[in-house]
């Protein structure tokens, strides 16, 4: 995805519990395709789906139809598996972001173990940077996490926001703020090691805000809520709402005109 000017956050909309209301009926209504060009028309600068290994919202057919025809860039979540890895190399969409998968769980939880896993980490993303897919490693906001994808070589890493939207949400706000600091510090430490900083899991209109006004933040993958919003306002208006949001939280912090 390609930013208009350095200081703006890119706004990537993530599609997948289209599909869990589609699947919920087993047809084809409502088609993710559909709401992702609903999400280019409101602005978003890029399309998120996360392809599950149980297929349990999008499924190999919405991928194909992604790749084939989305304007913005399709940023393709996947497990760290042979399958997926044949898969994203048949696309070959503009980002890959690695995230850890469990069947049982019903979201992705936590980040990757990188630090345990760094030898097979490193040589299952080497094909696919040489494919041209940039390269985003989901973990959660702490130093061995971090240390550990730089040295593997990617090239982005994508801090998990859960806890500190969890925190939020249960009025836990020391523990929130806690989470909050955290996350401004490893955003800070990634950027300082080379690597571009993303974020994603959680958020909603009333904590994205603290988490945009990061000055290394450069991307943010925002789906549920989006989703959740669009059954009361539309996916347009709750895709431009989210948009202003986060603009506005840019412009507070790093000064005027900057988003
Ligand atoms: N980023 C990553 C890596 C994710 O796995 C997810 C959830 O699929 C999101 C962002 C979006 O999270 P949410 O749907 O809670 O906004």
């Amino acid at each position: 995805m390609s930013g208009s000017a350095p200081t703006r956050v890119r706004l990537g909309v993530n599609i997948d519990h289209v599909a869990t209301i589609r699947n919920a009926r087993g047809g084809a209504h409502p088609d993710p395709l559909r709401a992702a060009r609903v999400a280019e028309a409101a602005g978003a600068d890029g399309i998120t789906a996360h392809l599950r290994e149980d297929r349990r919202h999008i499924t190999d057919p919405d991928i194909e139809a992604l790749a084939a025809t989305l304007k913005v860039p399709l940023n393709f979540e996947m497990a760290a598996t042979a399958e997926m890895q044949a898969i994203a190399l048949r696309h070959v969409p503009h980002a890959v972001c690695i995230v850890p998968e469990k069947r049982e769980e019903r979201t992705t939880e936590g980040g990757l173990e990188v630090a345990a896993d760094e030898n097979r980490l490193a040589h299952f993303i080497a094909p696919l940077a040489e494919a041209g897919c940039r390269v985003s490693i989901f973990i959660a906001a702490d130093r061995r996490q971090i240390e550990a994808a730089a040295r593997i070589g990617a090239p982005v890493v994508e801090l998990h926001t859960g806890a500190y939207c969890d925190a939020h949400f249960e009025g836990r706000f020391a523990d929130r703020d806690a989470e909050l600091e955290r996350l401004r510090e490893m955003s800070a430490f990634a950027h300082s090691l080379g690597l571009e900083v993303h974020a994603g899991h959680g958020l909603t209109f009333d904590t994205v805000g603290p988490v945009a006004a990061f000055p290394e933040l450069r991307e943010l993958n925002i789906g549920h809520y989006i989703i959740g919003e669009a059954i009361f306002s539309g996916l347009d208006s709750a895709i431009r709402r989210m948009r202003e949001i986060i603009d506005a939280a840019r412009r507070e912090a790093l000064g005027e005109g900057a988003a």
